[in-house]
């Protein structure tokens, strides 16, 4: 531009802005503004797009040459969608049109991004079966790395296609040796992420993983996988902070949800769980780790048909510690471990070899919970000898067996206090370093 011309632009530019400050505050017609933006789209100038005035852009995977029709490998539709989504100076919508099925081999959908950005995923996305195409990296399927102000939702399905992976598991059959799977949905270094109105199902590992994620709100979530299918973690937690799920359905073949060291301010409420291993923090130190894990709620739950209610999990040799934990409003239907802390967890072929150091937990509050227990032991408290745990409150707590037989309690190594009804309670009498209170 000629100096003289840029003067006159600028000018109008300042008028222009003062213009639409007014106008906002004062009412005036917003889509005059528009009609005005509009003209001078013309001028290479960014002062429009930084007044927000454009309305949001979407992008449809179709329109980049995606057929939908679950045959067709749609990946690279995908990744341009996606690439000119994120590079979007305004708000940008990824789409994903409702009744269609689009096949798709791992996607990396890199930030950070221009803009805030909402993925509308309204039909199917369904994971390709060629094991070939997972060469590059076999731990992950679709994966959203360092985007800021995400939102995912649409109500459509995330399909993981996971049977393949299953039956080539080693938890499966013996005598193939262990291999990594595919996390179904990553969420890698997000912050403000939203994830709402979305299933996710047959997934060929993990379901969906937030990993150095901080302020995550997680909602309407139905997660589904067989019950046989290995490893199939509904929703998993780690080096997340702050972090809400609620409102969701989750049954699976492994934890409803799990949440392992460096998460911190994790809150579940209102979830349906079951089948599957129910809700876990653990396993923690695995291989002589250091974990942390603290300020944990699950607050409103309905956990049925699963191998565990509400369990925190550590291996022998570790250190650190999970501190901080509340349980409460919870309703057991046929669980067989409704509650257990398992400071001697281990889930390995060979047996696992005695050590002194643990995981230390601290101060966990189970309150109001009742329900059935499919076991005799409903409450297992099989903590540390040298790192016994500390602070256990149990509040209100009605366990049955499912055949209304009373259940049992087993501690070992806990300093416990009872609060109102505490059904059942550890025995009296045992000779292992248990302390037990009541308030
Ligand atoms: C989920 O998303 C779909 C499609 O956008 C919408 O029709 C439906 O009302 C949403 N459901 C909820 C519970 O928000
Ligand atoms: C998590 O939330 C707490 C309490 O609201 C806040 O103090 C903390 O800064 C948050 N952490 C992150 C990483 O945003
Ligand atoms: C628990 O771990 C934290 C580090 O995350 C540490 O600061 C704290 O001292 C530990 N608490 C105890 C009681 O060991
Ligand atoms: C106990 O938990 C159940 C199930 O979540 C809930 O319906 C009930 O209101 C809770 N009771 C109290 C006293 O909070
Ligand atoms: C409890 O679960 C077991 C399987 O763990 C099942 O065989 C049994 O029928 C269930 N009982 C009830 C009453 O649901
Ligand atoms: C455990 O609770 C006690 C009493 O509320 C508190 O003083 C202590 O700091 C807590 N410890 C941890 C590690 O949260
Ligand atoms: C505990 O639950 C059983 C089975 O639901 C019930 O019969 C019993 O009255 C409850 N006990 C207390 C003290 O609430």
């Amino acid at each position: 531009m000629a100096p003289y011309r840029r003067i006159t632009f600028l000018s109008f530019v300042i008028i222009l802005i003062l213009f639409y400050i007014s106008s906002y505050t004062s009412g005036i017609s917003r889509a005059y503004m528009k009609t005005v933006k509009e003209y001078f789209m013309f001028q290479e100038s960014d002062v429009f797009d930084n007044l927000a005035l454009v309305s949001t852009k979407t992008f449809d995977v179709d329109s980049f040459g995606a057929k939908g029709d679950g045959k067709k490998d749609d990946t690279k539709a995908f990744k341009n969608a996606w690439k000119e989504a994120c590079s979007s100076k305004t708000a940008a919508v990824f789409h994903v049109a409702k009744n269609k099925k689009y096949l798709v081999a791992p996607i990396r959908f890199k930030g950070p991004c221009k803009a805030s950005l909402t993925m509308q995923i309204s039909g199917t996305v369904l994971a390709s079966k060629q094991e070939s195409k997972y060469k590059k990296d076999e731990t992950h399927w679709l994966r959203v790395d360092e985007v800021e102000n995400l939102v995912i939702e649409g109500g459509g399905v995330i399909d993981g296609n996971g049977d393949i992976w299953w039956s080539h598991s080693c938890k499966v059959d013996k005598k193939l040796p262990c291999k990594d799977a595919p996390t179904a949905l990553t969420l890698y270094k997000c912050t403000s992420l939203t994830v709402n109105n979305l299933t996710i199902q047959n997934a060929q590992k993990m379901h969906v993983s937030f990993d150095h994620c901080e302020n995550v709100q997680v909602s309407n979530i139905e997660v589904t996988a067989p019950e046989d299918s290995p490893n199939t973690d509904g929703i998993h937690v780690t080096h997340t902070q702050n972090i809400t799920i609620s409102d969701s359905v989750i049954g699976t073949g492994d934890d409803c949800i799990s949440i392992v060291s460096g998460s911190k301010g994790v809150q579940a409420a209102g979830i349906t769980c079951g089948p599957g291993h129910g809700i876990s923090i653990g396993s923690l130190g695995s291989k002589n780790s250091e974990a942390h894990v603290s300020d944990v709620t699950v607050d409103g739950a309905d956990i049925t048909g699963t191998t565990n209610g509400v369990r925190i999990k550590t291996w022998r040799g570790g250190s650190g510690n999970a501190s901080n934990i509340m349980f409460q409003n919870i309703i057991m239907k046929n669980v067989s471990n409704p509650i257990i802390i398992d400071q001697n967890y281990c889930d390995q072929d060979d047996a696992c070899k005695e050590q002194d150091d643990a995981v230390e937990i601290i101060n966990v509050t189970y309150q109001n919970i009742s329900g059935t227990s499919a076991d005799k032991e409903a409450v297992i408290f099989d903590c540390s000898k040298k790192h016994p745990c500390q602070g256990v409150v149990l509040k209100d707590i009605n366990l049955t067996q499912v055949d209304d037989d009373d259940a049992k309690a087993i501690c070992n190594n806990v300093e416990l206090t009872y609060t109102k009804t505490v059904i059942p309670r550890c025995p009296k009498n045992i000779d292992q370093d248990q302390l037990a209170f009541e308030a």
